[in-house]
């Protein structure tokens, strides 16, 4: 039988489907499917004793720590391991504006500078318009080569016909176009291509190679989830573009944590690296106000300190409203049921809104007893204890969890001038200077709260 030459690709997660149809059975999203030629003859059955066998080690053969490149962006660098490994590639994805061209062309107009041979490719502008980038960044004078192409057949033949370079920028891997395959730039089966084909060449000639990603809107790099399985390092770079902070996170990386955070600040200078961060996620602590605490929380191995705001208001809708920014809802949920069910703290004729400061997103449980306080804070309309911070998980029946790195958080409070520490009963301190408050259950902080009436309608203290 004649073999099919086009298939149906999914546009979000890669699944393929000999016919068209509204929906993609592997990721249930609707309307992604797209028309690609097949490229990939089907293989041939292997027959045995023609392979070449394979050189086998054990685990412990003495090698060489990977050689690092450092940018000279300590924030990139941290985030990324280290500095950039030779030969690897990394996948950088953000929304569009973030910053993405940006700290690229700051990271090799600054290694340029340091004598790395950088170069930096762009599908998406043309050189004088990275070249006048340059000049607001100061970096105009950096021996960077810079070349506008999306042909990754011309590309790999400038790489490894000259000079390889120490790091290669490809801005944006969905403008590129392998001419081998028959379909529009930025799809499935072209943004694969070309990647296979790019991080190839960058092992062969032994260059860092740094991908730049679109995401689709609901923040996912555009194109297969197979490009993040292609690449050694996958990093996201976000913000609120409301907010002057950035913040570039590893999601994934064969050569270091994936917990690190770096944070920057976009001035009209470009990026600027902020190295102690906690400062700026927190308000002026000089006045008390209700509905606001500071959570002690980790990202990676570092310390920050954020201002957690929450608001209750009573509602005259039937289904009050629940918003939340840089928190995830489904824990609010659980925490206003939790206050509900075991503190006799109900909520359901008011609307709530719970904000991050500054911008940040917050994903650890910790960050659970500091939402609870700023809410409860918010309805009683007393101020959480002065100059205190405070972190804990709230179990489903109230308890308070210890959670890791207790250490490390009450260091990072102590050097910002707090004085008080509200944290989970049995959490080991050795931190001398601070007043340790430590609870055990969640109507022991609904209690800090309750020394006079709500002045909330529709909110209700039972017992
Ligand atoms: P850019 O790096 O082009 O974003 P991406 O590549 O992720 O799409 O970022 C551009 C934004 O950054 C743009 O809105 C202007 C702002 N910006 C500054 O505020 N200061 C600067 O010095 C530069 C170069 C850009
Ligand atoms: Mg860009």
């Amino acid at each position: 039988m004649a073999r099919a030459t086009k298939q149906h690709s999914c546009q979000s997660c890669g699944a393929n489907y000999g016919k068209w149809q509204g929906q993609c059975d592997t990721c249930k999203e609707w309307g992604t499917l797209v028309e690609e030629a097949v490229s990939e003859a089907l293989p041939k059955g292997l027959s045995l004793g023609k392979g070449r066998v394979v050189e086998f080690t054990t685990l412990n053969t003495q090698q060489a720590d990977y050689e690092r490149h450092h940018c000279g962006l300590s924030e990139l660098d941290r985030v990324i391991g280290g500095g950039f490994v030779p030969g690897s590639s990394i996948l950088i994805g953000g929304d569009p504006g973030i910053g993405k061209s940006t700290i690229l062309l700051q990271a090799v107009g600054i290694m340029a500078l340091k004598g790395y041979d950088c170069t930096y490719i762009s599908g998406e502008e043309s050189p004088q318009q990275i070249s006048m980038r340059a000049q607001r960044l100061g970096l105009k004078d950096s021996p960077v080569r810079l070349a506008a192409s999306n042909s990754v057949r011309n590309i790999v033949t400038s790489i490894e016909k000259g000079k390889p370079p120490h790091l290669l920028i490809i801005d944006s891997i969905q403008t590129m176009y392998a001419d081998n395959i028959d379909s529009a730039p930025g799809s499935v089966s072209q943004v694969r291509a070309c990647s296979q084909e790019l991080i190839r060449m960058a092992k062969k000639v032994n260059c860092a190679l740094i991908l730049v990603g679109h995401v689709t809107k609901d923040g996912q790099i555009a194109g297969p989830r197979i490009l993040e399985h292609m690449v050694d390092t996958v990093l996201y770079f976000e913000g609120d573009r409301g907010h002057q902070f950035r913040i570039l996170r590893a999601v994934k990386n064969r050569f270091g944590a994936t917990d690190e955070i770096g944070v920057f600040e976009m001035t009209e200078k470009g990026l600027q690296e902020v190295t102690n961060p906690s400062a700026l996620f927190i308000s002026n602590q000089d006045k008390e106000i209700s509905g606001a605490s500071i959570f002690a929380g980790m990202e990676g191995t570092r310390p920050l300190l954020v201002e957690i705001q929450g608001l209750v208001a009573p509602s005259q809708q039937p289904t009050p409203r629940r918003a939340v920014v840089g928190w995830d809802s489904s824990r609010l949920s659980m925490i206003l049921a939790v206050l509900d069910a075991r503190c006799g703290l109900s909520l359901a004729g008011n609307e709530v809104y719970l904000n991050v400061a500054g911008g940040l997103r917050v994903n650890e449980p910790a960050a659970d007893l500091a939402v609870a306080a700023a809410l409860v804070s918010s309805i009683s309309d007393i101020p959480v204890p002065e100059n205190s911070i405070i972190f804990g998980e709230i179990g489903l029946s109230g308890e308070i969890r210890a959670v890791g790195q207790t250490d490390a958080r009450l260091k990072e409070a102590a050097k910002l001038g707090f004085t008080t520490a509200i944290v989970p009963l049995g959490s080991k301190i050795k931190e001398p200077t601070l007043k340790i408050i430590e609870v055990e259950h969640l109507s022991e902080i609904v209690s800090l709260f309750t020394q006079e009436k709500p002045p909330v309608q529709n909110a209700q203290m039972k017992g």
